[in-house]
């Protein structure tokens, strides 16, 4: 079966991923990894790379819907993060709420759910009440998650549900995977079954490495800013050839 996506904006060209829909991925992680390295290579501030970068995330969600993932998690900020110089962190910051300020209608009409793992206690008041509300007025559509990981960081997030289960007075034998997922900042979505990292690294930089335990890997050297909708086309392509055994035999 045939799934089409309109591509970049430029060509509007049809992209197809000719992949069967029981292996198509329901929830595919992002690591945007490649900005920094695309502004450089163009002489241009790392700003202006995450501008870029920022620029392509509609193409890849709509053409993420229309491939048939129910859930794409993109890591836009980690823990880590805040460790960047000042003027990128609140480069950064301004990026992400103007992008939620413009594209909240559009995310509407497009059934897209916004979705934000990560805590808000150290962002400022009125970009966390901005993504509060983005969240508020998307939580009735169904057509694609869209779960931005921002101030996210996987190891603060395991903390983080133990304190809270601690907190609650469970007892140690009550103590489930079933339960620490309850307490996950991604509680409800399934798992990722595939997390692509763009600029040809392969490390996981602490993105949901709970959830991530049995999800296929894929690298490709492609920049993030240069990542297009067959870039994600590829990715699916590759996952739907593997054999995922989940630590069993065939
Ligand atoms: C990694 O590239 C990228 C980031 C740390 C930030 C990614 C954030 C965005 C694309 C903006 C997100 C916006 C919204 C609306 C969610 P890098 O800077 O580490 O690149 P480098 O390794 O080449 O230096």
């Amino acid at each position: 079966m045939t799934y089409q996506a309109p591509s970049t904006k430029e060509t509007h060209s049809i992209v197809t991923i000719d992949v069967s829909p029981d292996r198509v991925p329901r929830h595919i992680g992002i690591i945007m990894d490649g900005n920094g390295r695309w502004a450089k290579q163009r002489g241009l501030p790392r700003l202006a790379g995450h501008s870029a970068g920022t620029e392509k995330i509609e193409e890849i969600v709509q053409a993420a819907s229309d491939f048939g993932v129910k859930v794409l998690t993109l890591y836009a900020f980690s823990t880590e993060n805040w460790g960047r110089p000042s003027t990128e962190v609140s480069g950064l910051m301004r990026l992400v709420a103007e992008t939620l300020n413009r594209e909240l209608e559009a995310m509407k009409q497009q059934g897209v759910k916004f979705q934000h793992s990560g805590s808000l206690a150290e962002i400022e008041p009125d970009l966390a009440q901005l993504i509060r509300h983005g969240v508020e007025e998307t939580k009735e559509n169904d057509k694609i998650v869209l779960n931005i990981a921002f101030n996210y960081g996987g190891r603060a997030e395991i903390v983080k549900a133990v304190q809270e289960i601690v907190a609650a007075g469970i007892s140690a034998e009550c103590i489930t995977e079933a339960l620490i997922d309850e307490h996950l900042y991604t509680a409800g979505l399934p798992d990722p079954d595939l997390i692509i990292r763009t600029a040809g690294e392969f490390r996981l930089s602490n993105f949901l490495i709970w959830q991530a335990a049995y999800a296929e890997f894929y690298s490709t050297p492609i920049f993030w800013p240069d990542f297009t909708s067959e870039h994600l086309a590829a990715a699916i392509r590759a996952y739907a050839k593997r054999e995922r055994k989940f630590g069993m035999i065939k």
